[in-house]
């Protein structure tokens, strides 16, 4: 407590706090503990309620927080819509009937708002939502930094062009780190994230058959393995199967993403690459996190951390969205949310 001696001195505590908290702009784990101090447990509770008949919704959360990262940082872009003014980020190729998981962030963000209205972010409930994706697929925790703010635009073009390929070979893919300030370590760790979840055929369908135009398949892929993809993903297929990113254990957040590497079992040539291409600097780091599952968790943890910090919004920049969908007051979206002025509403259901 501030008796009057010390009044002045706790004031300019207060002031060189605050301002430094400001002027730095940190993200904190304790950012919401005064103004919602249930929010981990009621994401936890939605994404634990989905994940009882989605098996591989953690899986669909984690990779939702990068796409959103990549593109103009974790500021909730990849949630807007498509409306007069937004293009949105869904619709890029890499997102395009691929990321799930959107309806289940609606949820949560209903359920936030609910017990702390317009106050916690679309862009922070990624954030945690994928460290909930991670324990509940048996990975590590962490305390997640919060503080972002959601963006107030999106862009596709930008999504198609940060968001790496499949087919990437090694340098492109540290390229594609490295724009982000994620290095060599950041993309092995990261791409431990293929320890569980899906992919669609198309994604590595070139590897089965005619690799790199050589009329064979890929070289670095287990003929074993080879042959499975082959009877899940025939060519000339009408349906675009999916299967699993990791065969040993394809729903557990563990270390046998890297012993599939050393194996060839890696599923996406961008996978593979990380302990196939020849004198890489990559390959100590795989059979690094081969050995220890706890050196992998602590080099995952560090990165997923690490990625959340890319590009956040913070202070009073960008705005607490109401509606993950939607940018505030932008009512030209399908479905937009209900505006606080009970006239407009009115308005919108005579429509
Ligand atoms: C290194 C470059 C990366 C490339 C080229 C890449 C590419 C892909 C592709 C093509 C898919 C399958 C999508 C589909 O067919 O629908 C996929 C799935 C997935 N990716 Fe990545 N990814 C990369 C890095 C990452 C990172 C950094 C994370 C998270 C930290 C991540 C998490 C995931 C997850 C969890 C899935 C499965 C999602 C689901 O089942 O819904 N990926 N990725
Ligand atoms: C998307 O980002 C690019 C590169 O920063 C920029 O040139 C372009 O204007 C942006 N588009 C939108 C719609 O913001
Ligand atoms: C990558 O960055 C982390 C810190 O974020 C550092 O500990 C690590 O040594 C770096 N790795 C490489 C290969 O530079
Ligand atoms: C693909 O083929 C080209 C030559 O046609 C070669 O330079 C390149 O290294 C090959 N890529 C892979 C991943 O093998
Ligand atoms: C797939 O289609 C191509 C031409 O479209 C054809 O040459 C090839 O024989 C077909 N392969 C199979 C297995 O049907
Ligand atoms: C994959 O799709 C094809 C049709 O394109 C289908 O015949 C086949 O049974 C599917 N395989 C699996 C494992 O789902
Ligand atoms: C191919 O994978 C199997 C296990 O799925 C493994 O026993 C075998 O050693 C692998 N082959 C190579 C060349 O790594
Ligand atoms: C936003 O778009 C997605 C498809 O990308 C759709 O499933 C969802 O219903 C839309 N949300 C709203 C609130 O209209």
């Amino acid at each position: 407590m501030c008796s009057m001696r010390v009044v002045v001195w706790c004031a300019l505590i207060f002031v060189i706090h605050v301002g430094f908290s400001v002027s730095n702009a940190e993200l904190s784990p304790t950012f919401y503990s005064q103004t919602c101090p249930l929010l981990y447990n009621t994401v936890f509770g939605v994404i634990f309620g989905a994940s009882l008949t989605d098996n591989r919704i953690g899986a669909s959360l984690v990779r939702l927080h990068f796409h959103d990262c990549f593109v103009q940082g974790c500021d909730g872009s990849i949630l807007l819509n498509n409306t007069a003014t937004i293009e949105s980020e869904q619709d890029a190729i890499p997102n395009k009937n691929s990321i799930r998981g959107l309806d289940v962030v609606n949820n949560i963000k209903a359920a936030v708002e609910k017990i702390c209205p317009a106050t916690v972010s679309c862009a922070d409930i990624l954030a945690i939502a994928a460290e909930v994706g991670s324990v509940l697929g048996g990975g590590p925790s962490w305390p997640v930094p919060l503080g972002r703010r959601d963006s107030l635009t999106a862009n596709q073009t930008l999504a198609n062009r940060n968001l790496p390929a499949p087919f990437f070979t090694l340098d492109q893919l540290k390229a594609a780190f490295a724009v982000q300030g994620l290095n060599t370590t950041d993309l092995v760790a990261l791409s431990g994230a293929h320890t569980f979840g899906r992919a669609h055929c198309g994604t590595f369908i070139s590897r089965l058959y005619n690799f790199n135009n050589t009329g064979n398949p890929d070289p670095t892929l287990n003929t074993t393995y080879l042959l499975t993809l082959r009877e899940t993903c025939p060519q000339n297929a009408t349906v675009d199967n999916l299967t699993n990113l990791d065969l040993t254990t394809p729903d557990r957040l563990d270390n046998k993403y890297y012993s599939n590497l050393q194996q060839l079992n890696g599923l996406l040539q961008s996978d593979q690459e990380l302990f196939s291409t020849p004198g890489a600097d990559t390959i100590s780091l795989v059979n690094s996190f081969s050995s220890s599952q706890s050196v992998f968790f602590s080099n995952f943890a560090a990165s997923m951390i690490k990625m959340g910090n890319i590009g956040v919004l913070e202070g009073t920049k960008g705005e607490i969205r109401l509606q993950c969908n939607f940018v505030n007051g932008d009512s030209s979206g399908l479905g937009s949310v209900a505006s606080k002025d009970p006239k407009d509403n009115l308005l919108a259901q005579s429509k």
